[in-house]
């Protein structure tokens, strides 16, 4: 069972996707931290995200960062993150990694942008989370006042817009709904409500 879970920036995917791993007893893997840990690592490294080559040496060495680094969080490797993933190179390097944790028994869900298009475009179930820019600006500003991060409600979203900007503009593997994929739109859910709108989708399927 592998259930592709898809969607821009703080749209809720997730928090929904470690929900539904956690229902169905499957094991769940951040892609998005993949692309983090490539950003923080070039930045660790004194290197500019924009390198090519050094980005691609990076990707190649992702097992030296822990997936679970707190430095991943940081806007400023969110950043880095965004630019990498525009480099073809990194993303061939960071394909098989996702495609082999897909393809554990216990069946996976994975989430990012390009997963029911690009890394497992055979998935059981795809799931293609979004809500509007505001409504996700607004969720994105609160977690950084909840951690203490002083920014405005203004910078949030044009921080949002310019990220879905370039994920949904880039060349390779862009952020797109598969044509197969569920449009879950949670503007209006809380995050019970779209577990529950996702596993009655996950069910039927
Ligand atoms: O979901 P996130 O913010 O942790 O993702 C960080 C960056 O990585 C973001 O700019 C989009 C990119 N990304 C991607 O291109 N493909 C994925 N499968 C996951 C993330």
């Amino acid at each position: 069972m592998i259930i592709a879970v898809d969607g821009p920036v703080a749209a809720g995917k997730g928090t929904l996707a470690r929900r539904i791993a956690g229902h169905y007893r499957l094991q769940y893997l951040d892609t998005g931290a993949l692309y983090r840990a490539v950003g923080l690592k070039l930045l660790r490294d004194g290197k500019d995200p924009h390198d090519e080559e050094a980005a691609e040496h990076a990707a190649r060495q992702v097992g030296d960062v822990a997936l679970d680094d707190p430095a991943l969080r940081e806007e400023a490797t969110g950043e880095a993150a965004s630019i990498v993933a525009a480099n073809q190179a990194v993303r061939a390097a960071l394909l098989q990694y996702q495609r082999d944790f897909a393809q554990t028994p216990t069946g996976a869900v994975l989430d990012g942008r390009d997963i029911g298009t690009v890394v497992c475009p055979d998935a059981d179930v795809k799931l293609f989370v979004t809500a509007s820019a505001e409504v996700r600006a607004r969720r994105r500003f609160d977690e950084l006042a909840a951690k203490g991060i002083e920014t405005t409600y203004d910078a949030v979203l044009k921080d949002l817009e310019a990220r879905d900007a370039r994920d949904q503009g880039r060349g390779t593997a862009p952020l797109k709904k598969a044509e197969d994929a569920h449009l879950l739109d949670t503007s209006k859910l809380d995050i019970e409500a779209a577990v529950t709108a996702a596993c009655k989708i996950i069910d039927a399927a």
